[in-house]
């Protein structure tokens, strides 16, 4: 609306003038119209996720909640005060200097005086800038240390981080969980630190994990394991995202990072630790899945399904999300996931597998009920 009614508005001006204005104003209206009609496909299709994203706090790295986030978060303003400072000290002699020491027309047509040579004041402007230099070296020498050097700490909860094109694979090696796509890490309080401890490989390219309220990036590189911890001292949801190029759906490789307190997190794992519910009224929809390709790619715990090139999907429905990020996971934006998963995220690695409508209820119906 604000694009038609600002289109107009140019357009009114435009007429009076020449048809060089006319042709000025055909092109603003075509630009009104695609961004509106870009606009409005772009909200039609976002699968339920817009909405959900904005019930979570944002702040990104300017509101920490973890130590690592908050060294780098303190860093950084530190590094922005003294840069503002040299730039509104630089700007403002400048000013100054234009303002103060114009050409008048009162001023004899000659060159000002010519000054050569001061050691002091240029041994002060190379000293200053020196010493500024090594105080931001220094201090981000101690943050980078602060952050990365850290040793593993004790009582930590271990994850395998494991990047694919385009998810992220979640292990808790010392819980038996394999999950994906939603990071579950208990509440990290001053009185009882509760650490999480991420080891980070990549299963084919390059990708970076990032969630900024939480913890600076982190690549994953292909043959190599990097290391990285959080401990998070407020509950939520917090939005990551992979932070390095890594092919077509790169943007929509989201993680959602759920702090929750001990007991709740406790209550997750005992769920996570379960086999996948069964239940009479969908064993066709089983029968389905297991007689299809699905098996081959995604592990159920508690049927013949161990495939490991897609997300483990035993607890499927206590993810919020569909496709790591792309849609949220809704009985029906599921069926559409599982009828062609490009629809949903053009590039997917799944592919769609052509199952018939009946089976294809079927399979969404046994898949809901994967709490
Ligand atoms: Cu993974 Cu970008």
């Amino acid at each position: 609306m604000i694009n038609l009614v600002g289109g107009r508005r140019k357009i009114d001006l435009a007429a009076t003038r020449s048809s060089a204005g006319r042709s000025d104003s055909l092109f603003i209206v075509i630009i009104a119209l695609i961004s509106i009609a870009t606009t409005a496909s772009a909200r039609a299709e976002d699968w339920g996720m817009g909405a959900a994203n904005r019930q979570i706090a944002h702040g990104a790295v300017f509101s920490p909640v973890s130590t690592p986030a908050n060294s780098i978060s303190v860093l950084a303003w530190f590094a922005l005060a003294i840069t503002g400072a040299i730039f509104i000290a630089v700007g403002g002699l400048l000013t100054y200097s234009i303002i103060r020491f114009r050409a008048r027309p009162s001023d004899e047509p000659r060159e000002p005086a010519q000054l050569y040579g001061s050691n002091q004041i240029e041994f002060a402007w190379t000293a200053i800038p020196l010493l500024i230099v090594i105080v931001l070296v220094l201090t981000t020498i101690r943050t980078i240390y602060d952050v990365q050097a850290a040793a593993e700490p004790p009582n930590a909860i271990h994850v395998r981080v494991i990047g694919h094109q385009w998810w992220w694979e979640f292990q808790y090696p010392d819980l038996g969980i394999t999950t994906a796509n939603e990071l579950h890490v208990p509440l990290s309080e001053p009185a009882h630190p509760a650490p999480t401890w991420l080891e980070l490989e990549s299963a084919d390219v390059a990708h970076s994990f990032w969630v900024p309220r939480l913890a600076g990036k982190t690549d994953l590189i292909p043959g190599r394991i990097n290391t990285m911890w959080i401990d998070p001292h407020k509950t939520g949801v917090y939005l990551g995202q992979c932070a390095e190029f890594c092919g077509t759906e790169h943007a929509l490789m989201m993680i959602r990072v759920v702090v929750e307190p001990r007991p709740a997190f406790d209550r997750w794992v005992a769920a996570q630790q379960l086999p996948a519910a069964k239940q009479d009224a969908v064993a066709h929809g089983l029968q389905v899945f297991e007689s299809n390709a699905c098996v081959s790619c995604h592990a159920v715990k508690g049927t013949s399904a161990r495939g490991t090139f897609g997300p483990d999907l035993t607890h499927l429905m206590s993810r919020q999300t569909l496709g790591s990020g792309a849609a949220m996971n809704t009985p029906a934006y599921l069926k559409i996931w599982v009828r062609d998963p490009a629809r949903i995220k053009p590039g997917a690695l799944m592919p769609a597998m052509n199952l018939s409508e009946h089976e294809l209820d079927d399979v969404v119906a046994w898949m809901v009920t994967l709490k």
